[in-house]
């Protein structure tokens, strides 16, 4: 295996300046001819060009055609040695887009041509120094045929539209510098929608979305989400858009959710559309987040990009620190930092708890693509979030406008960042990079001891940062943590001598410190790490009472739910460890009914806050992981919980029948989570419920959970239903996708069967990403008992689709690939027949480096 592992540490700067590019585009789909000229200035010694699957014609250096002993060209690159201070390269080549099934360069949707550039997407395309760090301003002529194109799209602004008999030419040219991987193209029959928008400081920009014409009617949703996000940012950072034009084209055929190619915007159609009959609340949710956080990439990664690949949480954490902002103002700041934070532990505390931990900023890697992580956009984000709780949301304001301002029409790194945040607050905060380089997620044990004589608490906090698999012994983070103290009534103590603060914020910077609290009456109930202020693992032992105050009394949202949550979490815990039946407190009965009793105030809060851990939640914080005890564990606790609330549970659900068929989304959250506990045990009762949800919901976010429903179920209607569902929604391929995940997590013994046979149905394609994801990656990720069932026939099967996904798409099997990425927790039986099928994965010819960077790291932990 020839793998190249890039190190951060020997980044060297480029030695040229990228003036300008022009480039020339003769579309056709197997044979898309390419002139590419390239003005280069201040040249000191060579220019290295990258280039992967090009069929180079001619290149030439200042007017001279080079001959091939003038330059040095493998499968990789070309250099011409030496080059003059002012060179002008010029690239002939000619690609073949029609058999680009990697999605990455230029290929072919549905016969719409359409580029993917980042990360290294553009070497794919010409010849080209395709590093983030060179920018350079573009002028883009593209010519195809006018019937077959008859919309062609570039960056930046039009410049010109010719018909040349049977043929479009198109000029477009963007001002502004960019990196290679914001470069887009997109070419063929798609339909407009435009909407007109004034900027504060009164420029007129055209809206466009391009989509194919079947969809047009669903993207009204999208550009309302686009105008408000753009309202947003000029209020919010006094961020404006730079231009005259804004496109957003969407595709059926994309590796990731969006791209934030400047000034146009490349989708997959399936975060774009939207229709209020086939969308679920989650997916209205999804395209508010993805359309804000592409257009705020203009910003945040555009106009400030990143000078390596190892600062991409720079743009991606702090776009999604931004998005996240701007949701939780769009609607619920509770509900939405709750399932954020879920997100953030379920899958970014495993990745930093298994062998694919790395740091915020990666140290090194093989293939860039595979890095992409939950770390490095979710903990990214956190990072960023710590740093407005360290400064006040003021002081980060301040630190943020001077990082615009001083890093604008740059290439950047993340020291920028924060060092913006110090000059302006005027705090020393080298500690806080270790947050960048250290992986694993900090754990802190907190002990209090409290003194009834002189009414002091002191509480002793200690730090410790987990060992990972490159880095041991690591020292101590700076960790900031928001701390309540309550006392039996519920209400909040000083905990300052003027008497004026009931929440104070403590930094953590050494691996131990003791705080002291005084005039606290009598041993209080303690709210740490409110709001989930850092991204760490709280150890805290406090006693029933307590817990209680802290489940009912607690005004932090987030930290309401999430006393309840640990709760049930230790209880999902235990009962998956012992045979009996653990016993529920009946004050935590209690605690349940008060918030089912209280429910209508706010229903989509209170949908949380009954909302059970996932099996993905539960196995990230155990050792030994048994994936059928997990699963039966969970549901037993369901059961018991219903069994003990059973009146309330059918009252409140009668009362959300009622409410959900209105525009009230918060009631359809609660009825579908009652819906889980009333139909935990299969019986006829159970079956009659769920079936009558599904008939009478006139909403795809109860028909479709509904629908998940059924399919567990070993009820006699259940394939009369997938059938019913599938013939009402064949047509759209995003209700296929639905169908597919439905199917692939339902937790029926023996699925697998179900799955493979779905997999060979013509409905599925392994071209198709998204159909990969639904099927694919939902059984493997999202089904634990039938992935991991103990015959080991879930684990041949993924494999082999990995290995099939290779060839086809490398990045589609390599995030299929870190499915088995919690072995080491399984049984001897199980680790076994992974590691075999591991093997088979690594043995592969011409295995992918994408594959093989996440295999291997798997394997060898
Ligand atoms: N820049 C990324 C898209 C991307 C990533 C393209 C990797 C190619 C390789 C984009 O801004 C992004 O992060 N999109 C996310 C959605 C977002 C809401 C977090 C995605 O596509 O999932
Ligand atoms: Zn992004």
């Amino acid at each position: 295996m020839n793998t190249n592992i890039i190190k951060q540490k020997h980044f060297k700067p480029i030695n040229f300046n990228l003036q300008h590019v022009d480039l020339c585009f003769y579309l056709n789909p197997i044979k898309t001819h390419v002139i590419n000229t390239m003005l280069f200035t201040n040249v000191i010694g060579d220019i290295l060009l990258n280039g992967i699957g090009i069929e180079l014609i001619s290149i030439s250096l200042n007017g001279k055609t080079l001959k091939p002993i003038e330059y040095i060209h493998d499968n990789y690159k070309i250099i011409i040695p030496k080059a003059p201070k002012k060179s002008t390269i010029k690239i002939i080549s000619n690609i073949n887009p029609s058999v680009n099934s990697r999605l990455e360069g230029l290929y072919i949707s549905d016969k719409i041509f359409v580029t993917q550039c980042e990360a290294q997407g553009f070497r794919r395309i010409t010849y080209f120094p395709d590093r983030p760090d060179v920018l350079s301003t573009y002028t883009v002529k593209i010519t195809g045929n006018k019937n077959q194109y008859p919309v062609i799209l570039s960056n930046g602004n039009l410049v010109s539209t010719k018909c040349i008999k049977n043929d479009l030419e198109v000029v477009w040219n963007d001002p502004f510098k960019k990196p290679s991987y914001l470069f887009a193209l997109v070419a063929g029959k798609l339909s407009q929608t435009n909407r007109k928008f004034v900027t504060k400081s009164k420029n007129k920009v055209d809206l466009n979305i391009w989509i194919r014409k079947e969809d047009k009617n669903k993207i009204n949703f999208a550009l309302d989400c686009l105008e408000q996000a753009m309202k947003w940012d000029e209020k919010k950072y006094n961020l404006e858009y730079d231009l005259n034009i804004f496109n957003i084209a969407a595709i059926n055929n994309f590796n990731m959710g969006a791209m934030e190619n400047k000034s146009l915007n490349i989708f997959n159609s399936k975060y774009l559309i939207s229709d209020k009959n086939t969308s679920t609340d989650n997916e209205y949710d999804f395209i508010e987040t993805i359309v804000a956080h592409e257009y705020f990439h203009n910003w945040t990664g555009n106009r400030i990009t990143c000078r390596d690949w190892f600062q991409l949480s720079l743009k991606e954490g702090l776009t999604v620190y931004r998005d996240q902002e701007f949701s939780s103002d769009m609607g619920s700041r509770a509900v939405k930092r709750i399932k954020d934070v879920r997100m953030l532990r379920a899958i970014q505390f495993a990745e930093d708890a298994g062998p694919l931990a790395h740091s915020v900023r990666p140290e090194s890697y093989a293939e860039i693509n595979n890095f992409y992580t939950a770390t490095v956009y979710n903990k990214g984000a956190e990072l960023i979030r710590m740093l407005e709780n360290i400064l006040t949301p003021k002081g980060f304001l301040k630190g943020f406008k001077y990082y615009i301002k001083k890093y604008d029409g740059k290439a950047a790194i993340c020291e920028n960042f924060i060092h913006s945040m110090e000059t302006t607050n005027n705090i020393d905060l080298r500690q806080f990079y270790l947050w960048y380089s250290q992986a694993g997620t900090p754990e802190i044990n907190i002990i209090p001891d409290y003194n009834i004589k002189n009414k002091k608490l002191s509480i002793k906090v200690t730090q410790n940062v987990p060992d990972t698999p490159k880095q041991k012994n690591k020292k101590a983070m700076l960790i900031p943590l928001k701390i309540s103290l309550f006392n039996a009534e519920g209400k909040k103590y000083f905990l300052d001598k003027n008497k004026s603060k009931k929440e104070l914020t403590i930094l953590l910077k050494n691996k131990s410190h003791t705080f002291y609290y005084e005039n606290i009456e009598a041993n209080p109930a303690i709210s740490i790490n409110r709001g989930f202020t850092s991204p760490v693992k709280i150890n805290l032992e406090q006693d029933k009472n307590k817990l209680q105050i802290l489940m009912i009394h607690d005004n932090d949202s987030f930290k309401k739910w999430d006393q309840i949550y640990k709760y049930l979490l230790d209880l999902c815990i235990k009962q998956s460890k012992t045979a009996k039946n653990v016993k529920i407190d009946l004050f935590f009965i209690k605690v349940i009914k008060e918030i089912l009793l209280n429910a209508e105030k706010d229903p989509a809060f209170a949908s949380e806050l009954l909302s059970l851990p996932s099996e993905s939640e539960i196995s990230e914080n155990i050792k030994k992981y048994n994936p059928e005890k997990v699963f039966s564990a969970r549901k037993e606790i369901i059961k018991t919980i219903k069994n003990n609330l059973s009146n309330e549970f059918h009252l409140i659900y009668k009362k959300c029948l009622n409410k959900t068929n209105l525009a009230a989304r918060g009631w359809r959250a609660l009825h579908n989570t009652c819906l889980q506990y009333l139909t935990i045990e299969d019986n006829l009762d159970a079956q009659k419920l769920v079936l009558e949800a599904y008939k009478n919901s006139n909403n795809m976010t109860i028909k479709l959970y509904s629908l998940s429903c059924i399919s567990n179920m070993k009820s006699k209607d259940r394939n009369t239903i997938l059938l019913d569902f599938y013939e009402k929604y064949k047509k759209q391929p995003i209700m296929i996708e639905k169908w597919f995940q439905v199917q692939a997590s339902a937790k029926l013994k023996n699925n697998l069967r179900n799955i493979k046979r779905l997999v060979k149905s013509s409905e599925f394609t392994y071209k198709n990403p998204n159909q990969v994801r639904s099927l694919l990656n939902v059984f493997a990720k999202n089904n634990p008992i039938n992935f991991h069932d103990n015959s080991g026939k879930g684990y041949k099967f993924i494999a082999d689709q990995i290995i099939i996904l290779d060839s086809i798409n490398p990045s589609s099997a390599a995030s299929l690939s870190s499915a088995f990425s919690n072995w080491k927790s399984l049984d001897q039986n199980r680790k076994k027949i992974i590691k075999i099928n591991m093997k088979r994965i690594l043995q592969k010819k011409n295995l992918s480096p994408n594959t093989f960077e996440i295999i291997n790291n798997i394997n060898k932990s």
